[in-house]
């Protein structure tokens, strides 16, 4: 594992593009990154109500640009004028049942949004490192026990899925096109795509998923109703994720030629666990709660069984996954309980979390 002080020295003094800094995963980058010394700069809408972003005050801790991916004359004129080192985009429409409600939306925000940045990162003139960050539901569900490789087909049964597929084909086809590995010498833009599975952490308040949806219910006094309990998903703390994001901008730093590729993210193998296991666990943490099944006639479809091989990830970047699903449930349900019950900072406890993570 890359140590604390060899991400700061990377780090410090970098220029990060971060789209989707308002978000779940985009406020635990900013706190990150901000804390390794790199100077970033966010473009989103503006953070939810409630949200981690908020919670930790982050427009202290970056510039803030609110736009929407969509504006492609704002974002070209953003990444004109900031001209980063590195971009991590993960600004998204990311969630499985809104996409149902809003499929073209999805598909202009996370297909049409991925080739506008793109586009801006043309604008670049220095050496630019891209990190497009999509999710494990590109493959092509097959729903069975293998767990899917980077060079397996890319598919999407729902909008969200298939929108982020459309995004790994918007990304391959800018890096055959504009920012080719062999012609590295006169772009210098390595471009490469994460496919991270289901993350938790604290902070998280969404609708409809499952952590928010745990605290929630527990806060409130109340049952937690469980959709499709005997869902099988690659779950794993925001921080292994982010870690991969921080470890691949190194390695292609050092190598951008090698590193331009696809590369999963998620638990070893026999950490992939279903979504009653999950609930039970966090219930337990919290020392109090229950949960109750409820399926609905006409449910929509959601993938059942999910794993990722994320060999690649472990052998050519030395990524390991660091805190086995247990402990990526304590460290979530500590970080709410210090939040909720124990008033402490939120931006306190998160970096309180990062340190953990890297000692
Ligand atoms: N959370 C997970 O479990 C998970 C798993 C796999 C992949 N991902 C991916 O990681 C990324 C971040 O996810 P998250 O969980 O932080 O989601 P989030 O909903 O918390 O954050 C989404 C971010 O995208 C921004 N955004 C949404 N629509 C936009 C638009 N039209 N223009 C500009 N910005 C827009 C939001 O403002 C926000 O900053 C997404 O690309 C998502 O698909 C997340």
């Amino acid at each position: 594992m890359v140590t604390g002080t060899e991400l700061k020295e990377f780090f410090t003094g970098k220029k990060v593009f971060l789209t989707g800094h308002t978000g779940f995963k985009g406020a635990w980058m900013t706190v990150w990154l901000n804390s390794l010394g790199a100077e970033v700069k966010g473009y989103a809408l503006e953070a939810e109500k409630p949200s981690l972003y908020q919670d930790i005050n982050g427009d202290a801790l970056c510039e803030s640009l609110i736009g929407d991916i969509r504006n492609q004359q704002k974002l070209l004129e953003a990444v004109q004028q900031f001209q980063p080192d590195i971009i991590y985009h993960m600004a998204a429409q990311p969630l499985v049942l809104d996409a149902y409600d809003r499929p073209v939306y999805t598909f202009e925000v996370n297909a049409i949004g991925t080739a506008n940045l793109l586009e801006a990162a043309k604008l670049v003139q220095g050496k630019c490192t891209i990190i497009n960050i999509t999710t494990d539901k590109v493959y092509e569900n097959k729903e069975w026990y293998y767990p899917y490789r980077e060079n397996d087909h890319l598919g999407g049964y729902d909008p969200y899925s298939a929108s982020k597929a459309c995004a790994e084909i918007v990304s391959a086809s800018y890096r055959s096109s504009f920012f080719n590995p062999k012609d590295y010498a006169v772009h210098q833009t390595s471009l490469a795509t994460v496919r991270a599975g289901n993350v938790i952490g604290g902070g998280d308040w969404a609708e409809n998923r499952i952590i928010p949806d745990i605290v929630r219910a527990v806060s409130a006094g109340k049952e937690v109703t469980l959709r499709n309990p005997n869902a099988v998903r690659p779950w794993q703390h925001v921080l292994e994720a982010l870690y991969g994001y921080l470890l691949l901008a190194i390695r292609m730093d050092e190598n951008p030629t090698r590193f331009s590729a696809a590369y999963n993210f998620g638990p070893l193998f026999d950490e992939s666990i279903s979504v009653a296991f999950l609930v039970e666990q966090a219930i337990d943490e919290w020392g109090r709660g229950s949960y109750k099944v409820e399926q609905q006639a006409g449910q929509l479809h959601e993938a059942k069984l999910l794993r990722l091989d994320c060999s690649k990830a472990v052998n050519e970047l030395k990524w390991y996954p660091k805190w086995q699903a247990k402990q990526a449930i304590q460290h979530t349900i500590k970080w709410y309980k210090e939040a909720l019950d124990k008033n402490q900072s939120p931006l306190d406890i998160t970096r309180a979390q990062i340190q953990a993570y890297l000692s």
